[in-house]
């Protein structure tokens, strides 16, 4: 087995956000901000802290103010620069990327996830490489993606990120069918995407964390549809089963927000907010207060 360092990452940020809607007619859903940070920067440093180099964007009408976002902002630099505003030009800095580093392709039409990451295909060569979606935001000590960086340099194989779901929310995920249980890692012998309740076959869900093989882009060129009529990029990973290419389930140790619908949302602003030394005294006797106000409401 021939194990790459995986240095190339993709963000498929063409979906239409429809669950933000009226927001994300005019904004893109990777650009809502938790606390002061949109979603995209959390997946950008999950990225980098996980050792990847090369950034590619899957991108859609729309989309230019998340293009803009990593530009220079040389008027904003100037007047912090001039006011002597560091600590603030050190976090400007931080939205920077290297000349380079950062490519954008365009999926014309919202096909599926599947579809959006074959768009990137030609960027990605015959090297292993990251998918993120960076609507899931993961709070870890360790960033999620370095967590499976460093499982897949042991093990190799196709890697999905994996989390315990309760039963009646499995028709919402990817799911696995385990066929050996390792501990944080298990081996799969099928993957069955949003499948019903009593069909599921595990608890086990795939969330917005992937390292792949290129094999799995060569499966996506028969750009079959599936749940949803869409092209799911869940088939083309199952289809690796089987073959010499193992998938695993990695269950990342973390707290994982589906920022992609409201309440993930609401619940990751809370989180990342008390998290904030700046923020969490005010924040937390805030919230207090707002409970205690609802229980003597009802
Ligand atoms: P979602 O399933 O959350 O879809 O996509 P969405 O369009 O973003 O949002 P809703 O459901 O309409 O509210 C998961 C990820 O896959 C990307 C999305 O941008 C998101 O990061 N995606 C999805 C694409 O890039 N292209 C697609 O055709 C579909």
């Amino acid at each position: 087995m021939t194990k790459h360092k995986v240095t190339k990452a993709i963000f498929p940020v063409a979906g239409l956000g429809t669950r933000f809607l009226p927001a994300t007619k005019s904004i893109p859903k990777e650009i809502m901000t938790l606390v002061d940070r949109p979603l995209i920067q959390y997946a950008i440093d999950e990225a980098r802290a996980a050792g990847i180099e090369e950034f590619i964007f899957v991108t859609s009408r729309g989309k230019s103010a998340l293009e803009d976002y990593f530009d220079r902002a040389p008027e904003l630099e100037s007047v912090l620069t001039r006011d002597g505003k560091e600590h603030l030009l050190a976090i400007l800095k931080q939205t920077n990327m290297e000349s380079g580093a950062i490519a954008y392709v365009r999926q014309h039409k919202a096909l599926g996830l599947g579809h959006a990451v074959w768009c990137a295909r030609r960027l990605i060569g015959d090297e292993p490489f990251a998918v993120m979606l960076p609507d899931d935001v993961i709070a870890a000590e360790k960033p999620c993606l370095q967590q499976m960086i460093e499982a897949y340099e042991d093990i190799g194989g196709c890697m999905v990120a994996a989390m315990e779901v309760a039963p009646a929310k499995a028709s919402s995920y990817g799911v696995l069918d385990i066929d050996k249980d390792m501990g944080a890692l298990v081996s799969v012998k099928g993957m069955v995407e949003k499948p019903k309740a009593a069909e599921a076959p595990s608890n086990l869900a795939v969330i917005g964390r992937y390292i792949l093989t290129p094999s799995v882009l060569t499966n996506l060129n028969r750009m079959k549809e599936g749940a949803g009529g869409e092209i799911q990029l869940t088939d083309a990973i199952a289809e690796e089963i089987g073959t010499s290419n193992t998938v695993y389930g990695y269950r990342f140790r973390g707290q994982r927000y589906d920022c992609g619908s409201k309440a993930g949302f609401l619940q990751a602003t809370v989180a990342f907010g008390l998290a904030r030394d700046e923020l969490s005294a005010e924040f937390s006797e805030y919230l207090h207060h707002m409970m205690a106000q609802q229980k003597a409401a009802q």
